[in-house]
């Protein structure tokens, strides 16, 4: 009888193979895992081992992942992520506010809306541990989706999303100006403001456009702060969260334009994974007990 070779899959190599693909070649995830870049190769070949196909390959001077290999990483994500939440959760039982947040909010959310709740949160539960991720929301949902955070606090879920809404909270999306430009504003004509690829408010303005069959001239910007002050600097015109610009609409240095589609209702919304840990749990009803904020409805 032949002796089955050892199972090489494990959390470390798991995690090599993910660091790898982060960073993009085998110095940068032995840097950052403070290994060796030969236990790095060793660990991706282990595991090509255990697979029986090639999960890297060599391209030009680096390595890269195979086909497989890219497959297999979705997989490598969700299993590293659900091993943490496995921890969280069985380490929530009986002491929830002992336990730990994972916490992944868009960009829009971070600048106006997280911080007041994880300040009243953590005054509430000193002892629960915080980790929060601030990306677009390609990134934040992709990151529910591997089970890599406990929740998520973006505006509309993807169609397909792994989670469940617990919480929502109104918020509408205004087309903004400098006064000046307000003035002269034509939809087809002036230049747009957008965010970066991946954004959930990008994503909202080209939906508008394309109802209204429009192709206007776009500059590209890569945050909620430079697509702010560039239309206050007169560079064009943006769709922004109104809470984004009260500050610069009460002082008149930005003005709302006009645009028939607009007020966009987007709504923001607060997503668990299927199963909540005994922390997230305790995050959702604090929320729910903030003014503002309402239960998902069934
Ligand atoms: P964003 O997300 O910050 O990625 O634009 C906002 C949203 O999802 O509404």
């Amino acid at each position: 009888m032949t002796e089955s070779a050892p199972y090489a899959v494990t959390p470390s190599r798991l995690t090599t193979l993910v660091t790898f693909a982060e960073e993009g070649s085998v110095v940068g995830a032995a840097r950052r895992l403070v290994v060796s870049e030969s236990a790095v190769s060793v660990a991706m070949s282990a595991l090509s081992r255990d697979l029986g196909v090639p999960l890297v390959e060599r391209v030009g001077r680096g390595v890269e992942l195979t086909p497989a290999g890219t497959t297999y990483l979705a997989y490598a994500r969700r299993v590293l992520g659900l091993l943490e939440q496995g921890w969280a959760a069985a380490r929530g039982v009986g002491e929830p506010g002992r336990g730990r947040l994972r916490l992944a909010v868009v960009t829009t959310a971070a600048d106006q809306l997280i911080a007041p709740l994880l300040a009243s949160f953590s005054t509430v539960f000193p002892d629960v541990e915080l980790q929060v991720d601030v990306g677009n929301s390609v990134e934040v949902w992709d990151l529910l989706a591997h089970h890599e955070v406990d929740l998520v606090l973006a505006g509309r879920p993807p169609g397909a999303a792994s989670g469940r809404i617990a919480a929502r909270r109104d918020n509408l999306l205004v087309v903004v100006a400098r006064p000046s430009s307000a003035a002269t504003f034509a939809e087809g004509e002036t230049t747009w403001l957008l965010r970066e690829r991946g954004s959930g408010t990008r994503a909202s303005l080209e939906g508008l456009l394309a109802s209204r069959d429009l192709d206007p001239p776009r500059m590209v910007l890569g945050s909620n702060g430079a697509v702010v002050a560039a239309a206050v600097a007169g560079l064009g015109a943006a769709l922004v969260s109104a809470d984004a610009v009260a500050a610069e609409l009460a002082s008149g240095t930005l003005a709302v334009v006009a645009v028939s589609g607009t007020p966009l209702v987007r709504p923001w919304h607060l997503v668990t994974g299927v199963t909540p840990t005994p922390a997230t749990r305790l995050f959702v009803e604090h929320v729910l007990s903030v003014p503002g904020w309402r239960a998902a409805g069934p």
